[in-house]
């Protein structure tokens, strides 16, 4: 074997995550979920979402939603027809990087409510302008407002179903003075200094949206259970029974329907055990938390979501490059890659670039050779490089489908919900749809939970729930919209 591979190999190997590992990390997210109920600023944030119900595809109107967590800001208008479809307009446009980390709060805001104005513009201009004479002619109506779904995918202390305050920023944000700023309130000053007819009715995380989406378009009678994220970044929302929730008699709030006994939770499982006391450990994880801009922090996520995987990638190709000549010509022949290639820069590598190495099962790896010179400029790579390659990506992109699989088997036994027949779950992210076999690893370990075992796989249905962001935020604005509230500024 070459020495390249040989090495490759035995870093693989530190990314192996036993089924041992695995029941470790279910018993100890049991822990945190039951401490997260309990108290506020626990490592697992159980935030309490004030949704108290999940739709069942009968829901029907109009609504606009937003929707800012990773790369791209989407504006979407949504029609719900009420029999378990819709339609969707959307525009998405991507947000400059430096707004993302060096801008104020009030720049940011400014910048997205720019943005619902052209969608306004474009494709409901005629009751844009509508509202617009209504303003000026001092006759306008609460009922010409929009109802809008605000999707915010970062970690908030809710206090209502569109009221809520910045805990942190995740997922390489960092503008400090929204922190603990209520982010409905700033997006509303926004939307009315521009005049929008537009009312911020909702607050919503993408994995709430998620769960919502599939519930509505779910087949059959089963309402769904679960929402998760596999993307940029990674976290789920469940139906937690409202008696459970103990912390609420803490948590100073606005009022809610108690009626069905049950409130969805997003429960941040991104930052699951930061604490380290189960999550596997490599030194490139090290590096690469080191190097991160909320280190300590998100520690699950970063072994888990696009964001970091592509870096974690980066990281060890750098260390092969140094150790054993990854890359590097023969001798005498042309260098291989040249300073402009990602591979040096931090956060330089996609998760794309992770499946198509993963999807790659010819035997000359001849997409792996491209990917890698599409992607990080590399030349003429040698069959063993691709190889190399291949070893690490596969080493990575399974541990993380592996550990995705802790909270899912966690969320349902610390809820009971494998008693039932048929348990929903509603999934989402760039991660879990096109990074080849993740949900075969992510079942594979679930199954290596007694508590689960085989006769999880025939309960537990598991569905691509796409637009969760739109669709949900629209769901929620609509059970929002009845009870009227205007954030207050
Ligand atoms: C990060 C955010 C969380 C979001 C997830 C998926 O973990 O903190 O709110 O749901 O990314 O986008």
């Amino acid at each position: 074997m070459s020495a390249v591979i040989e090495e490759a190999t035995r870093i693989a190997r530190q990314f192996e995550y036993s089924p041992e590992e695995v029941q470790r990390g279910v018993k100890e997210y049991i822990r945190e979920v039951e401490e997260g109920l309990s108290e506020e600023g626990t490592t697992l944030s159980q935030i309490p979402t004030f949704v108290t119900s999940v739709p069942n595809g009968t829901e029907k109107g109009l609504y606009l939603a937003v929707d800012l967590g990773g790369t791209n800001f989407r504006v979407c208008s949504i029609d719900l027809h009420g029999n378990h479809t819709f339609s969707l307009t959307q525009s998405k446009i991507m947000i400059p990087r430096e707004m993302m980390t060096s801008g104020s709060a009030k720049e940011l805001f400014l910048f997205l409510a720019r943005q619902i104005e052209s969608f306004l513009r474009i494709h409901h201009n005629e009751h844009f302008e509508a509202h617009l004479k209504r303003k000026i002619a001092g006759t306008a109506r609460e009922e010409d407002l929009f109802d809008l779904g605000f999707t915010f995918s970062f970690p908030v202390r809710q206090l209502g179903i569109n009221k809520g305050t910045l805990i942190r920023w995740t997922k390489g944000f960092d503008i400090p003075d929204a922190v603990g700023q209520d982010v409905c309130a700033l997006l509303q000053e926004a939307i009315d200094e521009l005049n929008l007819p537009v009312r911020v009715a909702a607050l919503v995380n993408d994995t709430v949206g998620t769960l919502m989406a599939r519930s509505y378009t779910s087949p059959g009678e089963t309402g769904t259970f679960l929402g998760a994220i596999f993307g940029t970044g990674t976290n789920g929302a469940y139906v937690e029974k409202l008696n459970k929730i103990t912390k609420m008699a803490k948590i100073e709030h606005s009022d809610y329907d108690k009626s069905t006994g049950e409130m969805i939770i997003n429960a941040e499982w991104g930052s699951f055990d930061n604490h380290l006391s189960v999550l596997p450990t490599t030194e490139y994880d090290r590096q690469l938390d080191a190097d991160s801009n909320n280190p300590g922090i998100q520690m699950f996520e970063k072994r888990v979501s696009g964001m970091f995987l592509g870096e974690i990638l980066r990281l060890v190709l750098l260390d092969l490059h140094k150790s054993q000549g990854l890359f590097k010509p023969a001798s005498g022949s042309d260098v291989f890659i040249p300073e402009s290639s990602s591979l040096y820069r931090q956060w330089g590598i996609d998760t794309s670039l992770l499946s198509i190495v993963e999807a790659d099962k010819s035997k000359d790896l001849e997409q792996v050779k491209s990917a890698l010179k599409d992607h990080l400029k590399v030349e003429r790579a040698s069959e063993n490089d691709c190889k190399a390659v291949q070893t690490v990506v596969h080493a990575i992109g399974k541990r993380a489908a592996r550990l995705a699989a802790v909270p899912i088997a966690a969320t349902l036994i610390s809820t009971g919900k494998l008693k039932e027949e048929l348990v929903d779950i509603g999934v989402d992210g760039s991660l879990v749809e096109f990074y080849p076999n993740f949900e075969g690893y992510l079942r594979e370990a679930m199954r290596e939970v007694p508590e689960v075992g085989e006769a999880g796989d025939k309960k537990v249905r598991i569905g691509i729930s796409k637009d969760g962001s739109g669709v949900g935020a629209a769901l929620i604005a609509l059970v929002a919209s009845k009870e009227g509230a205007k954030p207050q500024l």
